[in-house]
């Protein structure tokens, strides 16, 4: 008999891992259900058909839509279910990278002249698959909101279980977006076949976190480096895998994210054709990213120094939080050289953005 999941918990808890939090503690025990419901089923042959096809409804919900503020322990919780509920086929996943291999998938399929691309994509995906954690669920895209609907559907129909985070209820997803009335029965769709919590913890743990640590580092040497490297890995708990970002068919892979975060070299996000399309798709899909190695820019480099004001600009539009490390300090990162008068701003904002209560 495996240990309970409030009990990992609460273990992680007795070692200062974590702090004790009843509503993270609450949602656990909630998933629990659904893991021995999981655990229990049998894993292949007809028998695992039947049952999945013919799940008892009103026995167990078909998953979770837990969502709630910023840093409250959602992408947490849900990881450490995920890793502990011990089955074939369970798969989890960020949601826009999964919408984006959905949308890559129809791509394809109709290049076959099918009339309907979406049931054959949602058949392979569905395939073995039992267990679909999804960590932060928002749409704001059209081509997204028009086929959720069915790709869900389909989903539930093969008898997969969901489990998914957002910042927001399911009735505000894909708020005032466009023929938002075609997006309705998605949303009831989610209140009907998931749970769903609110994750009603007062502590914004990320900020917790950070506050009292130093989000600003310069000059770099080998111990900024080492402390990076440490918040990183509290953050973290040293589990990371890269972002593909997709924007108009190009790709941004983003190499160090995990649960919201991001952590890229200056150099990767800056010194290569990037422009503000693509800072908006890094904002859209973070809340946090560590920046690492900003050089002092000059003449010699205006164009990454143009790239740097379009990247903290868009990161502060979204009050995104932001740990870096530079060579100097935000006012003489860019002392001269065409718009180093503009700088003034990025650096202004460089400084806003290190207060304790800076963030969305
Ligand atoms: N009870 C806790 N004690 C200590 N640290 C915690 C606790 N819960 C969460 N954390 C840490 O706080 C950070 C934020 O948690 P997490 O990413 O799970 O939040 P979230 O609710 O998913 O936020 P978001 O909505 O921004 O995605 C993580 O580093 C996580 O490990
Ligand atoms: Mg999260």
């Amino acid at each position: 008999m495996s240990q309970h999941l409030t009990a990992i918990y609460d273990t992680r808890v007795s070692e200062g891992l974590l702090r004790a939090d009843p509503a993270q503690r609450e949602v656990l025990h909630r998933f629990e259900s659904l893991r021995e419901t999981l655990e229990a089923r049998p894993k292949s042959g007809l028998l695992a058909r039947f049952f999945q096809e013919k799940p008892q409804s009103g026995q167990h919900s078909r998953g979770f839509y837990v969502w709630g503020g910023v840093g409250r322990g959602k992408s947490m919780i849900m990881d450490l279910f995920f890793a502990h509920t011990a089955i074939n086929g369970k798969r989890r996943v960020h949601f826009h990278a999964f919408m984006q291999e959905i949308q890559s998938a129809l791509h394809e399929a109709r290049k076959t002249g099918t009339d309907d691309a979406l049931k054959p994509v949602a058949e392979a995906i569905s395939k073995d698959l039992r267990l679909l954690c999804f960590d932060e669920m928002q749409i704001t895209d059209i081509t997204d909101a028009m086929i959720v609907g069915r790709l869900f559907e389909a989903l539930f129909k093969a008898g997969v279980s969901i489990v998914t985070t957002s910042n927001r209820p399911p009735k505000d997803l894909y708020k005032d977006g466009l023929n938002r009335q075609l997006f309705v029965p998605f949303i009831t769709l989610l209140e009907q076949e998931l749970e769903v919590i609110e994750m009603q913890s007062p502590t914004d743990y990320r900020q917790d976190r950070l506050s009292g640590e130093t989000t600003y580092f310069t000059p770099i040497t080998a111990a900024t480096r080492q402390s990076l490297d440490k918040i990183w890995h509290d953050l973290t708990h040293g589990q990371e895998e890269p972002l593909d970002l997709e924007i108009k068919g190009r790709h941004v892979v983003i190499p160090h994210y995990w649960a919201g975060m991001a952590r890229a070299d200056f150099w990767e996000l800056c010194g290569k054709p990037l422009g503000a399309g693509d800072y908006l798709a890094l904002t859209g899909a973070v809340k946090l990213l560590m920046l690492e190695n900003v050089p002092r820019l000059g003449i010699d480099n205006f164009n990454e120094a143009k790239r740097f004001v379009t990247l903290i600009d868009a990161l502060y539009e979204a009050g995104i939080r932001v740990i870096l490390s530079a060579d100097d300090v935000p006012e003489h990162l860019y002392a001269e050289g065409t718009g180093s008068f503009e700088f003034e701003r990025t650096a202004s904002r460089l400084r806003e953005m290190q207060s304790a209560d800076w963030g969305q």
